[in-house]
């Protein structure tokens, strides 16, 4: 990105250190700006990673954070998913990814099918629901191949409510600015602003 849009940008430092790792973070300093977008949960050591983050917002600055929605079961389901897949030997690992990838086509499938249907019956265009899969698909700007290796290899993996991360940040002296939640498995994101005492 710098070498695209940034070469001859002095003031454009690019480090590369962890979340988890304190020292690296104090002596990087505190920003107007802190941007963490789907990474703390894959830390596994989430809550360290939002406190050790909220540490380097300046006060009055702003901390954009997007972490995984909560789904209970599904959640877990999900989990449980991604731990065998660490388990099984390399040369199988793609062909659990394809059974997993058939698994969440079908559902897909018939979800979009009964909504087509329940459409059709009530006089509306039947082609919507497939329409916004298609868009769906297109605006991932990856692969789905790899996409489906990026999610269902992602690990560690944490999720967590909205209202819980709220509160955590918030308890951490920030005010909620914006808020997008997730319906599904993606990622609930937060726009927080660190309350500065010298503010009026
Ligand atoms: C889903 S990707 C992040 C997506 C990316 N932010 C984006 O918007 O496209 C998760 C990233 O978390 C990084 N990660 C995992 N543990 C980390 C840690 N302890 N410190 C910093 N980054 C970590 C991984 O290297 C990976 O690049």
């Amino acid at each position: 990105m710098k070498r695209r849009y940034g070469h001859d940008n002095d003031r454009w430092r690019v480090v590369s250190g962890s979340l988890l790792d304190r020292t690296f973070l104090e002596t990087a300093g505190q920003f107007d700006i802190v941007y963490c977008w789907g990474v703390a949960h894959h830390t596994g050591y989430m809550w360290t990673a939002i406190d050790n983050l909220v540490h380097r917002v300046k006060p009055g600055g702003i901390l954009v954070l997007a972490i995984y929605n909560d789904q209970l079961y599904i959640s877990r389901a999900w989990r449980r998913v991604k731990q065998i897949y660490r388990q099984l030997p390399g040369l199988v690992r793609p062909l659990y990814i394809f059974a997993i990838g058939c698994a969440v086509f079908a559902k897909r499938l018939a979800v979009t099918s009964i909504a087509s249907l329940l459409r059709l019956l009530t006089f509306r265009n039947p082609f919507v629901p497939l329409l916004n899969w298609r868009a769906e698909t297109q605006t991932r700007g990856m692969h789905g191949w790899y996409d489906l290796i990026d999610w269902v290899g992602g690990w560690p993996f944490e999720v967590a409510r909205p209202e819980v991360v709220f509160r955590f940040v918030r308890d951490r002296g920030f005010t909620l600015q914006e808020l997008t939640t997730s319906v599904g498995h993606g990622c609930n994101e937060f726009v927080f602003k660190n309350n500065d005492p010298e503010e009026k």
